[in-house]
């Protein structure tokens, strides 16, 4: 319930009850977010950092298609096909029950469409390719909390995804997440297939992917860019990472070094988390939500890899950092 909501009864309440009947529908607000116009930071890294959600339960996502040029490891340009031109896309977050209107209009030179796996809705009509220039509208209410996959759905879809199709939706609990979190974070692993470099950008390598002989496994987007820019948290500090594994084909067993996790909730399920768990396999087009603790003594103060453990992807750019508070530069790992 709203804030204002609140307000209301409480004023309705000294007029009385028959009042109170009337206003106990909670006050919409709407939030509409044009992709076009916020595009994520990349750079030093992409920003990993999600915000809460919005106070709104009515929220309009306009979502761009463009190709663009990414980075997928330090020095190799890439054509992106993209959503708001970022590989990943942006973040959508929203909560359970929201009324949520996306459009999406495609500018690139080619069909494309939006496939959302937090929605229960006829794929034939809201996940139907457009043509360059055209755009699409559709409306779900996202019943099922957890972090999801959407992705271009336009055969083939393994060429859609491997060249950057992709971005991750929060759809919080109604109530929120059970324990409070200090900082929250969005992972999302892929692969690209990248072949021999023409006019200075690395080619698309579609054979490689159809063996998932992938040339990078990457998260959010470029190989190891959180080795040189890590996540920053807190000692004591109570961290939700949500991740998402794009693919399009190689699963991501999710673990941190040196860190337990407390709590996953896989696909969101609220009612039977993951407790003390290592490492837990997000497949591909799948989700989960992890949480640890860096409590001092334990893993406090220090520097802490996050990894897929399938270490022949990880060795192919697929491992990050997390700092926690300000260790000494001297016991960073070599890595
Ligand atoms: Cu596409
Ligand atoms: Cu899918």
């Amino acid at each position: 319930m709203s804030r204002t909501t609140l307000l209301v009864l409480a004023v309705a309440g000294v007029a009385g009850g028959a009042v109170l009947a009337t206003v106990t529908t909670r006050t919409p607000r709407t939030e509409v977010v044009d992709f076009g116009a916020r595009r994520t930071a990349t750079t030093p890294a992409f920003d990993a950092r999600v915000q809460p959600a919005s106070a709104a339960n009515e929220r309009t996502f306009r979502i761009p298609i463009t190709h663009d040029t990414i980075e997928i490891a330090d020095g190799t340009k890439y054509e992106g096909w993209t959503f708001g031109g970022t590989v990943p896309g942006p973040v959508i977050r929203v909560r359970q029950g929201d009324h949520v209107k996306v459009v999406l209009v495609n500018q690139s030179p080619m069909g494309h469409s939006i496939d959302f796996h937090a929605a229960r809705i006829p794929m034939n009509q809201a996940f139907r390719t457009i043509n360059p220039g055209d755009s699409i509208m559709f409306e779900f209410e996202p019943r099922d909390p957890g972090v999801y996959m959407v992705h271009c759905g336009t055969p083939p879809v393994l060429m859609h995804i491997m060249q950057g199709m992709y971005l991750p939706i929060i759809v919080d609990p109604r109530d929120g997440w059970p324990g409070h979190a200090d900082k929250e974070f969005v992972v999302v692993q892929s692969e690209f297939y990248a072949g021999e470099a023409q006019h200075g950008m690395a080619a698309m390598d579609f054979d490689a992917a159809m063996h998932a002989n992938a040339s990078y496994v990457v998260f959010n987007g470029r190989a190891n860019q959180y080795k040189e820019n890590p996540l920053q948290v807190d000692e004591g500090d109570r961290v939700r990472i949500f991740v998402v594994n794009a693919g399009p084909s190689l699963r991501s067993d999710f673990h941190v070094v040196g860190a337990i996790f407390d709590r996953v909730y896989v696909d969101g399920n609220l009612d039977r988390p993951l407790q003390g768990v290592q490492t837990v396999t997000v497949p591909a087009g799948g989700g989960a939500v992890f949480e640890t603790s860096f409590e001092r003594g334990l893993s406090g103060t220090g520097v802490y890899a996050f990894v897929t453990h399938s270490f022949a992807d990880a060795s192919k750019g697929a491992v990050g950092l997390i700092q926690v508070g300000h260790p000494q530069l001297a016991s960073m790992p070599s890595h």
